[in-house]
């Protein structure tokens, strides 16, 4: 997973306006934008899996995942409101302006992977780097095997994309797993943590690989009851999240030993993450 990505379009932040804000739960709001330049609109170029620099005006900035597929979606970004930056932009109303710098990292390894079954197994707002790669390969179905979504959150309020999932749910070849954590009043589907639907699912092992989102004990749960499968580690795939500053390879900031998260990540196999050292 160490693609570089020789295609930055912008290095300075390039001004896009808010078009509409979505509440998508508690703290987590999904940001529409285009931006200001007609050419740059035109010409904005992403691959599944990188991710953007997001300036807010007089606050700084932040690196945040691209949850939109490129082929397939409007512009967006989803992003949790925990501290200066990301606080900043909860402020913001439609009309606004934000910045955007990139994009940035190596994306996901579609072309190693056509011919395979794909897993994705997410927790909470893990599933936010995970759709675009969902929304891409279900437009081009044909090119892989069977394809899972085993989702989990808390509660059902912490659910997020639920529309999305539910038209995912009505997909033909797509089978789409929702858990919670507790049974809930209300809440008819299945209640668990996120991995124990790897056997409810009867998720193939064989040609298979795993794309793993989450929370850092949800992650360590699922790599045990996959790898006990006999997943192998070079076939389980997930984003790292350092925290920023240029994205460009120049800083240091995101270093882990000799990796740089911006250039060489964010998305490692297992197999690389266990010789980062790097504790998930
Ligand atoms: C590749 C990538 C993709 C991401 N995608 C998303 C996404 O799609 N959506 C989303 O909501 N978030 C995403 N994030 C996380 C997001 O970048 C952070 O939440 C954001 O930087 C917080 O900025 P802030 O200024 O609001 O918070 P800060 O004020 O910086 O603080 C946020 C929290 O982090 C802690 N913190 C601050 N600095 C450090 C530091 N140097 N080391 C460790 N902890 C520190 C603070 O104590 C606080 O608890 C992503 C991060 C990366 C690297
Ligand atoms: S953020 Fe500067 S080197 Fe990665």
């Amino acid at each position: 997973m160490n693609d570089r990505n020789p295609a930055v379009i912008t290095t300075v932040p390039a001004a896009a306006v808010i078009e509409e804000i979505r509440d998508e739960i508690e703290d987590v709001r999904t940001y529409y934008f285009r931006f200001e330049d007609p050419e740059l609109e035109r010409t904005f170029a992403v691959r599944s899996g990188q991710f953007v620099m997001c300036t807010v005006f007089g606050s700084g900035e932040f690196a945040v995942s691209l949850p939109w597929s490129p082929e397939a979606d409007r512009r967006h970004l989803s992003v949790r409101s925990v501290g200066k930056v990301t606080g900043a932009l909860a402020g913001l109303v439609v009309g606004d302006k934000i910045g955007i710098r990139g994009p940035f990292g190596n994306g996901f390894p579609f072309e190693d992977i056509k011919g395979k079954s794909i897993i994705y197994v997410a927790g909470g707002i893990g599933l936010i780097p995970l759709r675009s790669s969902i929304v891409h390969v279900l437009r081009h179905r044909a090119e892989f095997g069977r394809l899972i979504l085993l989702y989990g959150a808390r509660a059902p309020k912490d659910l997020m994309y639920r529309e999305t999932i539910e038209g995912w749910r009505g997909t033909a070849g797509f089978e789409t797993y929702v858990t919670i954590d507790r049974p809930e009043p209300g809440w008819t589907g299945e209640t668990g943590f996120v991995h124990t639907l790897i056997e409810k699912a009867k998720v193939p092992v064989e040609n298979t690989v795993a794309f793993v989102c989450g929370p850092p004990i949800m992650f360590n749960a699922v790599i045990q009851e996959l790898s006990g499968r006999g997943l192998r580690d070079d076939c389980i795939i997930s984003t790292l999240e350092r925290h920023m500053k240029c994205g460009l390879g120049k800083c240091q900031h995101c270093a882990i030993g000799r990796t740089l998260v911006c250039t060489d990540g964010p998305v490692y196999t297992y197999k690389q993450i266990k010789t980062l050292g790097e504790q998930i």
